[in-house]
């Protein structure tokens, strides 16, 4: 399974990336505006340190709009998917940004249904919102594993990026399940790596060697 950095933030891009730790990234419009700083500024930087996929968002809520923002964001980095929420205009985009060769990320999933539809209009990825769905107590993993089932059943070529994770637990389920991609904040990330006995085994190797002669 792949994971991506759900971040526009520098230095944690720049971070993850040192650790060999990331295949992309996933932004989004709340993210994005927690850097305080121009959209193709961050987007383009962004491309420039991490090779694989970057999600950047389009805003317009008519087709026309997300498809004249599609061709502008792509044209920003080889890199750029153009993530496109999951409504009416928005497949008519989808559809459209794919015959021109752009990549698009379907986002804002909440229903099996929905994926598939995103799927038949030629999505490269879709992003189902599971921690959004437990926070409203129902399993979010039920989605991903659902939607995991139906592409593989007509063996559709669009990626399940299981989004909105909240937990290592989740990152663990959703390869469980056979999501493609997790995206992950910055803090998983890092809890992902941590394990309480593998600090109390470097303390207590580094407790031994202190005794060995030199
Ligand atoms: O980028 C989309 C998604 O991962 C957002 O997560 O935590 O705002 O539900 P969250």
């Amino acid at each position: 399974m792949k994971i991506f950095l759900d971040t526009a933030n520098i230095t944690e891009i720049r971070t993850a990336h040192s650790w060999g730790a990331i295949d992309g990234v996933t932004t989004n419009p709340t993210l994005v505006s927690r850097e305080g700083r121009r959209f193709e500024d961050a987007i383009k930087e962004i491309c420039s340190i991490v090779p694989g996929p970057v999600s950047a968002e389009a805003t317009s809520l008519d087709a026309e709009g997300m498809i004249k923002e599609g061709i502008q964001l792509s044209g920003w980095a080889p890199n750029v998917v153009v993530k496109i929420p999951i409504t009416a205009e928005g497949l008519k985009a989808v559809r459209e940004l794919t015959a021109r060769g752009i990549k698009t990320n379907v986002t804002l999933i909440f229903s099996p249904i929905q994926a598939l539809l995103a799927a038949k209009a030629g999505a490269t990825y879709v992003s189902p919102f599971l921690g959004r769905l437990d926070d409203i107590a129902q399993t979010g993993m039920d989605l991903v594993r659902d939607i995991v089932t139906i592409f593989k059943n007509y063996n559709y070529t669009t990626q399940v990026i299981a989004a909105s994770i909240r937990s290592p637990l989740h990152v663990a389920e959703a390869a469980k399940a056979g999501a493609h991609v997790a995206t992950v904040p910055f803090k998983v990330l890092e809890q992902m790596i941590k394990h309480p006995l593998t600090d109390i085994g470097i303390k207590r190797f580094l407790d031994d060697w202190s005794k060995v002669p030199r």
